[in-house]
């Protein structure tokens, strides 16, 4: 009489069985970052998902990523254990609101960000990451007009990065990060001067980072501005006795299973994304069992929206 078998044992066993590889974003639950074969930011799954060897893709993260991830891989199967999850950042731009945006900028770059839908990356010319933002920009010639879309703080920091004034940002915003306030950062920098800090471009309080870089006992060099796979990078060979993470709280658990020396703290412990949250255990389960729920982007839609995701993958980091 055998044992019944444990949820990551079952998730591994029928990943087998479908021939699939199974993608998290640094910001899932830990259980589910820990059954995965690879967990990182979304430009690192956006790359895997171009060349696995896999005949399904299985996303747990939220839909423009596995969208993504179909555009990238069209003859694959796409999954994503609900495709109830969505993004509030990327729902603040429609492909209508972008034409006529662009209506209003003849000749203008267009610039968006991943997290947005397939929809609008077919009205854009180049993809960005928050890790590659400031490099897309950067091959833009210096006199063409920019419209980066859709966060205003990552689009603030990457005209900050670049010192171009010719880019016009959409003023759109994801609700945990523009929850990460400047003065839940400020209040506890001030509680802990000699603190490493990591804050995503994405976050309210980015260019108050910035502003505490340069004052008080902050030196510049112990704020950094990163994406969650680039905290990271930071994150492995740090020697701090704490560090303050500004972002998804979900990013913890791979922080501290890259340096157990320092303690990572969230500057906001509430700052938990819901829709990230949707992937659950059993979810995951009925994904691998049923086939549910299957990523498809239309055919006209998804060619011109591949050329913006692969030009940005060429660019690279
Ligand atoms: P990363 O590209 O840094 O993983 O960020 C994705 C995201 O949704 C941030 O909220
Ligand atoms: Fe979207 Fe914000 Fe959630 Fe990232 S954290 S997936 S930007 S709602």
């Amino acid at each position: 009489q055998g044992t019944a078998a444990t949820w990551p044992e079952e998730v591994r066993r029928l990943a087998r069985e479908r021939d699939a590889v199974i993608l998290a974003h640094n910001y899932q639950d830990p259980a589910i970052q820990d059954v995965a074969d690879h967990v990182g930011d979304s430009l690192e799954l956006s790359r895997i998902a171009a060349i696995t060897d896999a005949s399904t893709i299985v996303f747990c993260g939220v839909h423009f990523m596995a969208e993504t991830a179909k555009l990238l891989s069209p003859d694959k199967t796409v999954l994503i254990p609900t495709d109830q999850a969505g993004c509030s950042l990327a729902d603040t731009i429609d492909a209508d609101q972008l034409r006529s945006w662009k209506a209003e900028h003849p000749g203008a770059a267009v610039v968006a960000y991943v997290n947005t839908s397939a929809a609008v990356k077919a009205e854009a010319d180049v993809c960005c990451t928050s890790s590659n933002a400031v490099a897309v920009v950067e091959s833009i010639p210096p006199d063409q007009p920019i419209l980066f879309l859709p966060d205003q703080f990552l689009g603030n920091h990457v005209r900050r990065q670049t010192g171009r004034d010719n880019i016009h940002v959409w003023m759109g915003e994801c609700h945990v990060h523009a929850g990460i306030s400047a003065a839940d950062l400020r209040a506890q920098v001030e509680a802990d001067p000699a603190a490493e800090v990591l804050v995503h471009p994405e976050c309210g309080c980015a260019s108050s980072a910035i502003w505490l870089a340069g004052v008080g006992d902050l030196p510049a060099d112990r704020t950094r501005i990163l994406s969650t796979s680039g905290m990271l990078g930071a994150a492995r060979d740090m020697t701090a006795k704490t560090a303050l993470i500004a972002t998804e709280i979900g990013m913890l658990h791979q922080l501290r299973k890259v340096n157990q020396h320092t303690t990572f703290r969230p500057v906001n412990p509430k700052a938990s994304c819901r829709f990230m949250k949707m992937i659950t255990p059993e979810l995951v389960l009925r994904c691998l069992r049923e086939g549910h729920d299957e990523v498809q982007v239309p055919l006209d839609v998804a060619e011109r929206a591949r050329q913006s995701v692969e030009r940005m993958v060429a660019i690279g980091r």
